[in-house]
């Protein structure tokens, strides 16, 4: 039996196309559920239709319906509303706090032993909702936005040395917002960290980019925010826990205490597995680093403080 994975919002872009990357891999049976009346079905019916040709057996449906949600391994959330060109991230937080909240609810009466991902903006502290309105502990609620804003960092460091995607890692720490914190010492070439390979200028113009990776995309797509990249890097994460891979990735966990954060859901290199997030993983900081990254709590912390989280 294929594990079975539940997409919150899969009429919208992003749920659609973490819908269309787990059918592609055949990784499980996937409900695309939404408060639409028919384009979950639609796009249900379309993806399901790829499986002859991509050769997946994998069952998607769409549905209203939260018992169609039932007994989920895994559960992804991506209701609610996206920025347009002139908002922030943080320009959504009470609306999809609202929805996300009743989201999780009606999740959590029918699927009690799942895995939540958070998708949803402003991430951090829709994560930080998730978590306290699930009573799940913090091992079962992952927010994604790391694994997203490093793949945008890889793809610049790779365009900018012409080198394969698959020589470069990149590491991003913090908050899903301006202020997060792109890693150029622990981000590598073939092993080798970028500030040995680039002059300092070019470091920091990669650095921005991939702070406004986001925004560059809304500007350029006029209606919306990015969902591919999204999709996928949410994708990687199922992958990682439903194949018990213990992958080391960045994700937005809730940390007590770790990086010196109390409290607070933010961005952090953690190993995923079967069972969630099954170890936070500390790398050591510099001064600057540490106070990048708790200026970028800090500004997770304003919008965790008007929810009153
Ligand atoms: P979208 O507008 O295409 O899709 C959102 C879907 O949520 C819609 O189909 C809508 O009907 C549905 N929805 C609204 N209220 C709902 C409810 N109560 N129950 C179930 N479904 C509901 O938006 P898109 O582009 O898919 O983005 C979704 C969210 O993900 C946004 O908040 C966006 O900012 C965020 N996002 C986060 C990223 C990250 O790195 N964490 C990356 C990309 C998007
Ligand atoms: C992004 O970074 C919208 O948060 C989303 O593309």
């Amino acid at each position: 039996m294929r594990p079975k994975v539940t997409v919150v919002g899969g009429a919208g872009n992003v749920g659609a196309t973490v819908g269309q990357y787990l059918v592609a891999k055949e990784l499980a049976d996937v409900v695309l559920i939404d408060i639409l009346e028919s384009v979950q079905h639609g796009r249900a019916l379309d993806l399901l239709e790829t499986g002859p040709i991509l050769g997946s057996n994998s069952r998607i449906v769409g549905t209203r319906e939260y018992r169609d949600t039932a007994d989920s391994d895994i559960v992804v959330v991506t209701a609610g509303i996206p920025r347009k060109p002139g908002m922030s991230r943080d320009d959504l937080l009470n609306t999809n706090a609202r929805i996300v909240g009743e989201v999780v609810d009606r999740i959590t009466a029918h699927s009690p032993r799942c895995i939540l991902i958070v998708v949803s903006n402003p991430l951090d502290a829709m994560t930080q909702l998730a978590l306290k309105r699930s009573g799940f502990t913090r091992e079962r609620v992952i927010g994604m936005a790391g694994v997203l804003d490093a793949a945008r960092m890889q793809t610049f460091i790779a365009q900018e040395l012409r080198v394969s995607v698959e020589n470069v890692h990149a590491c991003v720490l913090g908050g899903h917002g301006d202020a997060m914190v792109p890693l150029p010492r622990y981000s590598t070439v073939a092993g080798i960290p970028i500030t040995e390979l680039l002059p300092p200028e070019r470091v920091e113009a990669l650095v921005k980019r991939t702070a406004g990776g986001g925004g560059e995309i809304l500007a350029l797509l006029g209606t919306g925010s990015a969902y591919y990249a999204p999709g996928a890097s949410v994708v990687e994460m199922v992958e990682a826990i439903l194949k018990d891979r213990k992958k080391i990735l960045p994700c937005c966990v809730y940390l007590d205490g770790e990086y010196g954060i109390h409290g607070l859901c933010v961005g952090v290199p953690v190993k995923l597995g079967a069972g969630g997030v099954e170890q936070i993983i500390e790398i050591r900081l510099t001064p600057d680093e540490t106070t990048a990254l708790h200026r970028s709590a800090a500004a997770v912390k304003e919008l965790v403080d008007i929810l009153k989280l």
